[in-house]
């Protein structure tokens, strides 16, 4: 497939992730309706629904492609949920301090800080409820070998941890302490950055191919070297990211470039250098794709999203 055929397939498919988002989204009415409003006003300003689609993907790897994939559809709207109040908590003054996000203005910027920071409240939240109404509502599915053998409450459990504590807020609490702080030594600086770039990234990317992959019937063995794959993917994504904070371009990323700096954020390029980012992301992506070869899906459609996004400018 052409570059161009890949990305009109791409673009198609987080059309879709983005009907299915909608098709969750809470109505703006009643004595909450401003914060609805806020939550939606976030949930549509755009974003490239990379989560879902890689959800969806995975999901269809074990599942087959004529699959009843509606299984999925409540978790692929949580996971972008998650991600999306993750998103605006970091714009706050109090975190990055940004005022253009995914093309717009923030969510603080519109509503006031208050008002955003009860946005991802209610989106996380908002987030479980709509992953367990899917998964009382689902069709049963076969056992699973890993600790639960109930599917959705496998699901379930690593949807909670890869977004909290053991996860991504995990990596943006370790984020924040690292602002403006010269550790006593640079491997210790990059080893926090390791941590960093795996949890406030990694762990969302590898949980929606693990939750794709969970509800889509693999095995325990699969869904850890989906994990694996999820978790180098993730890593390179956030040092590509990093990378156009300072070589991108606004209006292409729907972001401010310099935020990094302005902020005093360790990144792998403040760390390593430009040089060596750009090679560490197409390293760890290689590495990615090896797993999937392991798991003879390599020249699937998510294979190349991987190769795609090591050379992506938005
Ligand atoms: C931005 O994620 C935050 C990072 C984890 C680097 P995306 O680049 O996927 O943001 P959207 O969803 O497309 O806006
Ligand atoms: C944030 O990393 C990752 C999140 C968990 C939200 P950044 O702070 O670099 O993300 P951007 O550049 O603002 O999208
Ligand atoms: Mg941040
Ligand atoms: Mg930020
Ligand atoms: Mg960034």
């Amino acid at each position: 497939m052409t570059g161009e055929g890949f990305e009109k397939e791409l673009s198609e498919r987080a059309s879709f992730a983005e009907k299915v988002l909608k098709d969750h989204m809470p109505k703006e009415e009643g004595y909450a309706g401003r914060v609805i409003e806020a939550m939606n006003y976030s949930l549509m300003a755009g974003g490239k629904r990379l989560r879902p689609v890689m959800m969806l993907e995975s999901f269809r790897i074990f599942a087959g492609e004529d699959s009843l994939a509606v299984t999925i559809y409540p978790f692929m709207a949580a996971m972008e949920m998650i991600h999306t109040y993750s998103l605006v908590h970091d714009d706050l003054p109090a975190m990055d301090n940004d005022e253009y996000r995914r093309g717009r203005k923030t969510t603080h910027v519109v509503y006031g800080a208050g008002m955003a920071t009860l946005a991802g409240d209610g989106l996380l939240n908002l987030a479980f409820e709509t992953a367990i109404r899917g998964a009382v509502k689902g069709r049963e599915l076969p056992a699973y070998d890993g600790e639960t053998p109930d599917r959705y409450m496998a699901a379930l459990s690593v949807l909670s941890r890869k977004a909290g504590i053991y996860g991504m807020v995990g990596g943006q609490c370790a984020d924040i302490v690292s602002e403006n702080s010269p550790y006593e030594s640079d491997d210790y600086a990059r080893d926090v950055l390791s941590y960093i770039d795996e949890n406030k990234t990694g762990a969302l990317i590898e949980s929606s191919l693990m939750i794709g992959a969970i509800l889509g019937g693999a095995s325990e063995a699969d869904v850890k070297k989906l994990e694996r794959a999820g978790s180098n993917v993730g890593v390179a994504f956030q040092i590509q990211d990093d990378i156009l904070d300072i070589e991108g371009n606004e209006e292409q990323l729907g972001k401010p470039v310099g935020s990094d700096i302005r902020n005093g954020k360790s990144t792998y390029v403040s760390l390593y250098g430009m040089d060596e980012a750009k090679r560490k992301v197409k390293e760890l992506s290689d590495e990615a794709l090896l797993i999937l070869e392991e798991l003879g899906c390599r020249d699937s459609f998510l294979g190349r999203l991987f190769e795609y996004l090591i050379y992506r400018n938005k």
